[in-house]
């Protein structure tokens, strides 16, 4: 009778596809949290790679029920798609797929809001993936958003009118050059609205509070990652949701007397795609080798991410925020190869040591302070268990584990499913 919850604990693309998929077969209900389209879940089993943007990645799994709970927001356009691409898998949506009521609706005029708003802070934009998730959350707070359960009343369309109109207003407000057919547009996002309807939509909190007591077992999937989140994150440079555990209370109607066990999925080095500071980013070669080994391009932008080396400052603090109780590592099979490997343990800011995240990180103000490893040079991803493991591996492992207080359950050393070591 409890809920467990994934989620990233750096920038986001940490792998929680590939794990939510792996423990699917443990739960009877997969149901996302937050996020929107701008996430990109990769899945890959049977030679096959998946991704997923909105859709839970339980989807796969013939017994799983996948909820999209009231704290997503949805782009019909982009999920119809996301749809029409696994019509070859034979999955029964209309059974497996339920939407939350109260789920926000990103409309095409989101989208535009959200170039508009980027196009005007010139160097200083957010390096937003342009999916409409700012402008969208944006009307939810300030309550003029549209919900997937306004679609099921007879005035949804008046609504959805006098909104776009004022979009276009900001959008002309921002004076930059945002080129748009409204028109053509709607045209498939309406399209779009009469397919999503074709799903079930429901009370997504009333539906988990009973399946909770009938004894079914839910995984909540996080997107992003925690230092994206709109609260602890790298302000402004982040998304405009709670990516840590609290968002998913809010964003499921799940009490956090509910949550059990918290997973805090990490890769065993950092990446971060769009703008905003990273302080330990390399320019060298050992951050062109981890991109390039770890083939580290944005899953929906296909922008390059930027790499380096593990940030356990950082760590600490979104294992804090989440309440962390089992940690999974990822992509160590990119780290092979590398002579030593380091660990930020500490900043300097200010003139001082310190070992907590400081209110300001960009480059000016902190720099970080490494320990160095001895790397490993064998090949992990034929790996399947533990004993295999090479000592280097080892040592990297437990020395984060000491720090971070936090057993290390899942060790990833490849894309597949099968390329999963548990650990006792
Ligand atoms: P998510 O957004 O957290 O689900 O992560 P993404 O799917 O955006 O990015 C993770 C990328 O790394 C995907 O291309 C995965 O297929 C891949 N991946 C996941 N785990 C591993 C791993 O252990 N090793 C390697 N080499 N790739 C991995
Ligand atoms: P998953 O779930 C990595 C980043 C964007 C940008 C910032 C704000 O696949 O881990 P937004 O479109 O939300 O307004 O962009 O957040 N970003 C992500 N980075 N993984 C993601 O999702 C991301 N979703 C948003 O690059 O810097
Ligand atoms: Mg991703």
């Amino acid at each position: 009778m409890a809920v467990d919850l994934l989620l990233g604990l750096q920038w986001g693309d940490e792998g929680k596809g590939k794990i939510v998929d792996v423990l699917t077969s443990n739960y009877n209900i997969i149901a996302r949290f937050q996020g929107g389209p701008n996430a990109g879940h990769t899945l890959k089993f049977d030679g096959i790679k998946h991704v997923l943007r909105t859709i839970p990645s339980g989807i796969f799994h013939k017994e799983s029920i996948n909820v999209i709970g009231n704290g997503v927001v949805v782009d019909p356009v982009v999920f119809i798609k996301e749809l029409e691409g696994l019509d070859q898998f034979n999955i029964d949506y209309k059974a497996k797929l339920i939407v939350s009521r109260k789920a926000h609706l990103i409309l095409p005029t989101h989208r535009l809001l959200d170039a508009a708003s980027e196009a005007s802070k010139g160097k200083a934009k957010i390096g937003s993936t342009l999916k409409g998730i700012g402008p969208t959350y944006m009307d939810k707070t300030g309550r003029n958003g549209i919900r997937v359960g306004d679609l099921e009343l007879p005035d949804w369309k008046e609504k959805y009118r006098a909104l776009a109109n004022k979009h276009e207003a900001m959008i002309a407000f921002y004076n930059v050059d945002v080129q748009y057919d409204l028109e053509e547009m709607e045209v498939e996002f309406f399209d779009a609205i009469e397919r999503l309807k074709e799903l079930q939509f429901i009370d997504s909190e009333a539906y988990l509070h009973q399946a909770l007591r009938d004894g079914k077992t839910i995984l909540a999937e996080g997107a992003q990652g925690s230092l994206l989140d709109i609260d602890f994150g790298t302000y402004p440079f982040v998304t405009s949701s709670n990516t840590t555990a609290a968002g998913a209370c809010t964003g499921l109607g799940i009490a956090p007397n509910q949550i059990k066990e918290v997973f805090g999925i990490f890769k065993a080095y950092t990446t971060r795609v769009g703008s905003g500071p990273f302080p330990t980013e390399l320019f060298d070669e050992d951050g062109e080798e981890m991109a390039r080994v770890g083939q580290e391009f944005g899953a929906v932008t296909g922008r390059p991410r930027r790499c380096g080396w593990l940030d356990l400052v950082a760590l600490k603090y979104t294992c804090r925020v989440n309440g962390v109780t089992q940690l999974m590592m990822m992509k160590s099979d990119v780290l092979s190869g590398f002579k030593t490997l380091k660990v930020a343990t500490a900043y300097k800011y200010k003139g001082e040591t310190i070992e907590h995240l400081p209110f300001n990180i960009e480059p000016e103000n902190v720099e970080p302070i490494y320990t160095s490893f001895k790397g490993w040079s064998e090949d992990l991803t034929k790996m399947s268990e533990a004993s295999q493991l090479p000592k280097e591996l080892n040592d990297y492992i437990d020395f984060l584990e000491k720090e971070l207080e936090i057993p290390i359950t899942i060790v990833s050393v490849g894309p597949d499913r099968k390329q999963t070591i548990f650990r006792d």
